[in-house]
């Protein structure tokens, strides 16, 4: 950017906070827009299948659960290395099952992180329980072990990791805990699946795993969807009962359950992009190594937080997640959005902080990392089929904020030395 252009951004700047017009120096014809999910991009690809699987679904009647839902089950089973799977109706529904399936209730403590969607922890309290916040690791994202075990009480029924942003938690940690403790461990997979530590998949690690086919996740339906796996037939059949409202046989109703059944439309769908989902893994894997490529080219890797894989992991990428220091985080964004790029910020705040959980005492700071990761974090487009050219244009567009950034710290000292 030439210099007189710095100046006129820099006395465009009023005072510490900006607000708009980053990119003053782009006309709109220069505007090159990159979605954070497109997903008729995908929808195009596998169109003629689809209308074939709805059909195939209109022509049977059987428009909830039925043999659609009968295979996705088995599939899934499969995929997620379990015996057992139970399709539900949101992947919300699946946390709640599992937990019901688990007995948890009035009295018990349930082991959240704060740094998750609100789906984790509103079903503690569904049931009547209480969520316990524990802390994140602030590479992964995910909950921390050590926070773990201090949380533990007499109280403590269950504990239910979150595999954030495609990536699994330390289970090998949480199960050692929840073993010694005699804690049901329900994995909070629905950011997740056909992700692994040390090859073995999400899901199939805890008492019972819940998905979400909520359109955004890396197996979408067109609308919601969810599924419980499990390697225990108690937990199986304690699902199947109360996910139709307690009810076996027809009419006569042994416990309270609730009414959450997937339908045949979201099952059939959700069969066809099975088939794809390790091809487009491995295509959003791609993504995320481009994107490391071209931020290290672009000299950003130690201006900004680069997400990271650990170690024995497959991270599947469902949020290309980076971290931006020194509040510039969403004047960031808001430079992005200008370009017409767009990111999202999961999460702008801890469940910790919420209104609705005041009543549990938290202070603002009394988890760290996830005060910290909520005032930092920042999501780029990293679906399947974005192209490199896309890509591109994320990181141009970083990289052009972070340098009218540096100006903007440097020509003033400039300037008043020169004068
Ligand atoms: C981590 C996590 N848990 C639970 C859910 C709830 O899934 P659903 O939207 O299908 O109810 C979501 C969905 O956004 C999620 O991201």
């Amino acid at each position: 950017m030439p210099v007189c252009q710095k100046l006129f951004w820099l006395e465009g700047a009023t005072n510490k906070e900006m607000k708009g017009n980053f990119n003053h120096q782009l006309s709109e014809s220069e505007i090159q827009p990159v979605m954070l999910l497109d997903l008729k991009r995908q929808y195009d690809t596998i169109k003629d299948e689809i209308s074939e699987a709805l059909k195939r679904v209109c022509d049977s009647g059987a428009f909830v659960l039925g043999p659609e839902v009968k295979l996705l089950e088995q599939n899934l089973s499969a995929y997620a290395q379990v015996d057992y799977s139970v399709a539900c109706a949101s992947g919300s529904d699946a946390i709640l099952l599992a937990l019901m399936a688990a007995q948890v209730g009035p009295g018990d403590e349930v082991i959240v992180p704060s740094f998750t969607f609100f789906a984790t922890a509103s079903a503690v309290t569904r049931l009547g329980a209480r969520p316990v916040f524990a802390d994140i690791d602030a590479v992964s994202f995910n909950i921390d072990p050590v926070d773990v075990k201090r949380k533990i009480t007499h109280r403590t029924k269950a504990i239910i990791p979150v595999h954030l942003f495609g990536q699994m938690a330390d289970m090998m940690s949480i199960n050692e805990i929840a073993q010694s403790n005699r804690i049901v461990v329900v994995e909070d997979a629905a950011q997740s699946i056909g992700a692994e530590l040390q090859g073995r998949r999400a899901g199939c690690w805890g008492d019972m795993g819940a998905f979400s086919f909520y359109p955004t996740k890396n197996l979408g339906g067109a609308g919601d969807g969810g599924l419980v796996t499990t390697r225990y037939e108690k937990f199986a059949q304690c699902l199947k009962l109360y996910h139709v409202h307690g009810m076996e046989p027809r009419y006569y109703h042994s416990v309270i359950g609730i009414n959450s059944r997937l339908d045949s439309f979201q099952a059939a769908i959700i069969n066809v992009k099975l088939k794809y989902l390790e091809s487009w893994t491995t295509m959003r894997i791609q993504n995320a190594r481009r994107y490391h490529e071209m931020f290290i080219d672009a000299g950003l890797d130690n201006k900004i937080t680069l997400p990271e894989t650990l170690p024995s992991r497959r991270h599947v990428w469902n949020q290309y997640t980076i971290r931006v220091k020194d509040d510039l985080r969403n004047n960031m964004k808001m430079s992005l959005t200008e370009r017409k790029i767009g990111s999202e910020i999961y999460y702008p705040i801890g469940l910790h902080e919420q209104e609705c959980f005041k009543y549990l005492g938290y202070s603002k700071t009394s988890l760290e990392e996830t005060y910290n990761a909520s005032r930092e974090v920042l999501s780029l487009p990293i679906f399947p089929e974005l192209t490199e050219n896309e890509q591109r244009l994320v990181v141009k567009a970083i990289k052009d904020f972070v340098e009218s950034r540096e100006a903007r710290r440097v020509l003033p000292a400039a300037v008043a030395k020169a004068a």
